[in-house]
């Protein structure tokens, strides 16, 4: 198994961390510049909703090497206050707190998988992967 990368969210001086953590990560994989600035994206849009929506979460980072296929693995944690409606929380510009509204609709266009758990007063957990082609 790859190694997992585990980088703590609690506000904006964490966001270039993870960025960069991102970026080194896509590289080894062997994302193309593009991708890579995607994956990028991703991972500072799951970190940004960390920081507003629960204060404290975790991203979780690992390559995924499959008998045909390789890709990178992003995951979001946190334990804040949960998403009350994924469907809508999809839709571009719906946003509870005058943002654009445009964060996981993107992370769900930049990356391959998309999936998120929530539960109200317990969390959300957001899963991801980029494979490359
Ligand atoms: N980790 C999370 N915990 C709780 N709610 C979340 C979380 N992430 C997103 N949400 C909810 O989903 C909505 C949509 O998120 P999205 O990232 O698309 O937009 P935004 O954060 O409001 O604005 P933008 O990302 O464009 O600045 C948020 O307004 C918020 O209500
Ligand atoms: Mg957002």
């Amino acid at each position: 198994m790859a190694t997992l990368t585990k980088v703590k969210i609690s506000n904006e001086w964490d966001l270039y961390p993870v960025r960069i953590t991102a970026r080194k990560l896509a590289d080894n994989v062997g994302f193309n510049i593009v991708d890579k600035a995607k994956i990028e994206i991703a991972v500072s849009e799951l970190a940004r909703n960390i920081i507003n929506y629960a204060e404290y979460g975790e991203i979780f980072l690992q390559e995924v090497t499959m008998l045909n296929k390789k890709g990178l693995k992003i995951i979001a944690l946190d334990e804040g206050n949960g998403i009350e409606n994924i469907e809508k929380a999809l839709i571009d510009g719906f946003s509870t707190s005058n943002g654009l509204g445009y964060g996981l609709p993107s992370v769900k266009r930049l990356m391959d998988e998309f999936e998120i758990q929530s539960e109200i007063g317990k969390g959300t957990k957001i899963y991801t992967v980029k494979w490359l082609r």
